[in-house]
């Protein structure tokens, strides 16, 4: 029986457009494996879809000012485009809003519910009275209980990976309007991962194969200890809870999602028509489940939905979970809130795809972080695709186009062509040992040694200079690009695809392990002989990085967190007292009343603008704990607040209303 996979990426939330280090995270490494398992005749199905339940996509709806169902349409379609123009080659991509996906959702639900692994309880919970509602997952922020990072979101802290439960934070306030929330009763129903502690203990030491990030972090939770966990929330979009009695509330969306991977499953079978297909990877023994996903998401995978599928019951548990470490942006932590990202539509339409697929893998964070950088990335394209692969196959096809007149030579020296062909063998099975241990950077590089050593041999062989010897080289070198093409195909599809084209070879039907051998025959025709690429120049580096780069990065910097602004103590004051400043023509040093706090002295550059008659007992804006210092020889303790009108003098900001000196702005 052939070998089978069914392989799956995370499914992205539809509330936003993808960046660069989403595709590095869960869907490069797996278009590389799939295709890769493809060509190695392998039975595999690649599976993936939009996740478009939860308060990821509620909140983002809010934000826009549109329903979640609107929401999750328009990034359905965006994702899945920017996913084609990458190249992922899934088999299926769905969506967690299928009428299929909220029956399965449902049935799971029930079943692990009479299984005895659900129970309801009454708990207390966070609510804004303001926006009358609770607050769940993404609708409360607040201190992290583990690490203490600030700002953290009600699910999961971002700093240390630790599951939260929305009332745990500590400081919480309302995400939408900043209130602090009060706590409420109300019921919901847990899922009784403790109970699994034992079993997913067992089965993860058992997977020897498994790296060591999704192994430490989960045999270290279970340690610590697992607790049930609510699987309900009080929210009105998502999968309704399929009980009576839990009207209004819908499953977490964490309950839900990973099911996707299934109802995506069945959905692909329905579509090409064999309604049962779906068996044979999620229950026939002996499927090998992938599930490639991004760091953060390891307890899901390596622990809950594990477990859920135990409780369940009847499905095959993963076989392995691939998760990278997280990419940086030019030395700088990624960050959509703060624009710090590239946008995958943005690179795509300046760059061609396999250009970032190449440098994406190239810098692949399987260890340690890796950094994005414009310049690298032009450099490693230059230098090393461009370079060495592009290079090669022009020289080679251009040759063989001008002197042999397109058709492959008649090699004479049967030795020389073992000797090299063994070589190429034994590299070709280094690429494939690194991808089925998924070291994706390893395999290509291992996969351009092949082009390196194509260009020291023609190098070192002139086949310029003697027409016998260059019936060798040719016959060597066009094999050796027969080679590359196919051992490329899953790092570079586009391009890998055109140089088959360029060698007159059917893409369909190849095998991977026919790249070991020298198989295209004498005689052989190729088509044409074009470069494969066009070096990436300074200049649309340049215009990139101004474009796309230094306008967020400008953004990114002005931004403040509510913690910065919370620091200003900002309060409406009296300017009781005005006088000139001794060493200044335009300033004047003024006191100013602000009430429970005292008098304050404030050197401010008034003058052209106000005369002293205009500022005495006017109620003004003041930035009350600024650190004093000396303005031309004379102490200032605060600042007044004001516009500048259009002649460049300043306009002081005035409290609409009668307030007291000393009253606190919020
Ligand atoms: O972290 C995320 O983006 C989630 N939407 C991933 C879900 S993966 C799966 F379980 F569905
Ligand atoms: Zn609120």
């Amino acid at each position: 029986m052939k070998e089978r996979f069914l392989v799956t990426s995370a499914l992205p939330y539809a509330n936003g457009p993808l960046h660069i280090g989403h595709a590095i995270g869960a869907y490069i490494p797996a278009d590389v494996y799939v295709r890769y398992l493809r060509l190695k005749g392998k039975e595999v199905i690649y599976i993936c879809g939009t996740d478009e339940h939860g308060t990821p996509i509620s909140v983002q709806a809010e934000k826009e000012g549109v329903t979640p169902k609107e929401l999750v349409d328009k990034y359905h379609k965006i994702i899945k485009d920017t996913f084609d123009k990458l190249g992922i080659s899934f088999d299926n991509f769905s969506r967690t809003t299928s009428k299929l996906h909220y029956e399965l959702s449902r049935e799971f639900f029930l079943k692990i519910m009479e299984k005895g692994y659900i129970y309801k309880k009454r708990v207390s919970r966070p609510y804004c009275k303001r926006c009358k509602r609770f607050l769940p997952d993404r609708y409360v922020r607040g201190i992290c209980p583990e690490c203490g990072a600030k700002d953290q979101r009600g699910d999961q802290c971002e700093v240390c990976g630790k599951q939260l439960e929305p009332h745990e934070l500590k400081e919480a306030y309302c995400a939408i309007c900043k209130e602090k929330p009060v706590m409420k009763e109300t019921e919901h129903w847990f899922f009784k991962l403790s109970e699994f502690s034992e079993k997913l203990e067992q089965w993860i030491l058992k997977n020897e194969h498994w790296p060591p990030n999704a192994k430490n972090f989960s045999l270290g939770w279970i340690k610590k200890g697992l607790e049930d966990r609510a699987i309900t929330r009080d929210l009105d979009w998502g999968v309704p809870v399929p009980l009576e009695e839990a009207k209004g509330k819908v499953l977490y969306v964490w309950f839900d999602a990973p099911i996707g991977y299934i109802s995506a499953t069945k959905e692909w079978a329905i579509k090409i028509k064999k309604p049962e297909e779906w068996k044979k990877y999620w229950k026939d023994k002996g499927c090998k489940i992938v599930h490639f996903i991004g760091k953060d998401n390891i307890p899901f995978h390596a622990i809950i939905w594990p477990a859920m599928l135990m409780a369940h019951g009847g499905y095959n548990l993963p076989w392995q979970i691939s998760s990278n470490e997280y990419l940086n942006l030019e030395g700088r932590k990624m960050s959509t809130s703060r624009g710090w990202v590239i946008w995958l539509h943005d690179i795509l339409a300046k760059f061609p795809a396999d250009y970032l697929r190449y440098y994406l893998i190239a810098i692949n964070p399987s260890k340690h972080d890796a950094d994005f950088s414009l310049a690298e990335f032009k450099e490693k394209v230059n230098n090393e695709l461009i370079s060495n692969f592009g290079n090669f196959v022009y020289r080679v096809l251009s040759f063989i186009k001008s002197r042999f007149d397109g058709k492959i030579p008649e090699p004479g020296d049967e030795g020389e062509v073992k000797a090299i062909e063994e070589k190429v063998s034994k590299i070709v099975g280094e690429v494939e040992n690194h991808l089925e241990n998924f070291r994706f950077s390893q395999a290509l590089y291992a996969g351009m040694s092949l082009a390196s050593l194509g260009n020291e041999y023609f190098q070192q062989n002139e086949p310029w200079k003697n027409e016998e010897k260059a019936k060798d080289v040719l016959f060597i070198c066009a094999n050796l690009t027969r080679t590359l093409a196919i051992v490329m195909l899953p790092f570079i599809p586009f391009s890998a695809t055109r140089l088959l084209e360029m060698l007159n070879i059917k893409s369909e039907n190849l095998s991977w392990d026919s790249a070991k051998k020298f198989s295209m025959a004498p005689g052989h025709e190729i088509s044409e002989a074009k470069m494969l690429f066009r070096k990436i120049s300074d200049e649309a580096i340049k215009s990139f990085s101004e474009r796309y780069l230094k306008a967020k990065e400008d953004v990114a910097k002005k931004e403040i967190t509510i913690e910065d602004f919370n620091k200003l103590d900002l309060r409406v004051g009296k300017i009781i007292e005005v006088k000139d400043h001794e060493n200044a023509d335009n300033l004047y040093v003024l006191k100013i009343d602000l009430g429970a706090l005292g008098n304050k002295q404030v050197v401010a550059g008034l003058k052209r603008k106000y005369s002293k008659a205009e500022l005495l007992g006017k109620k003004v804006v003041v930035i009350a704990n600024l650190k004093a210092a000396k303005i031309r020889g004379v102490k200032s303790e605060c600042m007044l607040l004001a516009a500048t009108d259009a002649k460049g003098n300043p306009v002081l900001l005035i409290p609409e209303e009668e307030v007291p000196s000393g009253s606190k702005i919020k």
